[in-house]
């Protein structure tokens, strides 16, 4: 088992070509895999045809696949979520959702969220629907020293719906919104594998910087957000059908576009893999 493999942006993110993870990678491939995902943060596997099974499969080289009962899932494999341009709030308004509409990393208002997400893309559209990744590892190395030296002890309350969401959340029925409450994390976080320092951001969830008053939470937060999401800190995945990209949540960001032509249908298939707390 072999694959080609090649930058897609300068400073993050690389595609693999000539695997079927329709055959699960060996020890070799997969240890591969893993070097060029933490060397590269967002890794797009290209050309795959999978069915849910098979994906969650495929995914479990890489982690524990977890159930999330926020999204939609497949009807073959409980682990499969799906994220498609029909997504509405169901138990809400029933209005159109898109989901991940702003910048944020996956799961950050649960205790220990998890590390990596893979979405496969089974029907793009013909343009437009692009995913968008920062680099936080980046973004927190340029910071000035005398900022590190001021965030780096200062933790974060996250919530499912917290006040500073910048978009309507799916809502969810009160059983499962206690099953998840509020979870502090560090404003900076020290990746386990990689050893490297990110900066740990959520606009959408986070709610307060402990110990801060709220203005000047809300003055930092938005001054962090900003910085690293500099059009210099990003790289924007344009979908191919097939790809499966895999982001890592502990030193990235992402957003979804729903900016593609009306009418036509994107449809991603979701697993996610268990993380750690965040220290
Ligand atoms: C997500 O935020 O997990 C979805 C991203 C996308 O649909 O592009």
């Amino acid at each position: 088992m072999s694959f080609q493999s090649e930058k897609l942006g300068g400073h993050m993110a690389a595609a693999v070509t000539g695997l079927d993870l329709n055959r699960l990678p060996d020890r070799t491939v997969r240890s591969a895999l893993l070097d060029l995902l933490h060397d590269n943060l967002v890794l797009c596997i290209r050309g795959q045809t999978l069915a849910p099974p098979a994906f969650r499969d495929a995914m479990a080289q890489f982690g524990s696949p977890m159930l999330r009962k926020q999204l939609a899932r497949t009807v073959e494999c409980a682990e499969v979520n799906i994220i498609s341009s029909e997504d509405r709030d169901e138990l809400g308004d029933g209005r159109k959702i898109v989901n991940g509409a702003n910048w944020h990393t996956d799961d950050s208002f649960m205790r220990e969220p998890c590390s990596l997400t893979m979405l496969y893309g089974v029907v793009v559209p013909s343009r437009g629907g692009d995913t968008q990744f920062t680099n936080m590892y980046e973004a927190y190395a340029d910071l000035p020293d005398d900022t590190k030296a001021r965030i780096d002890p200062l933790k974060v309350v996250h919530k499912y719906s917290s006040s500073r969401k910048l978009t309507h959340v799916s809502t969810r029925p009160a059983e499962e919104m206690a099953a998840m409450p509020e979870a502090t994390h560090p404003l900076v976080r020290t990746h386990p594998e990689t050893g490297r320092k990110a900066l740990y951001l959520n606009p959408n969830r986070m709610e307060r910087i402990d110990g801060l008053e709220r203005t000047e939470s809300d003055r930092l937060l938005d001054r962090l957000i900003a910085h690293s999401t500099q059009a210099r800190y990003q790289y924007r995945h344009v979908w191919r059908q097939g790809d499966i990209v895999i982001w890592d949540n502990r030193c990235t960001m992402h957003k979804a576009n729903a900016d593609y032509p009306e009418g036509e249908r994107r449809l991603m298939h979701r697993v996610i893999v268990a993380g750690s707390v965040p220290v």
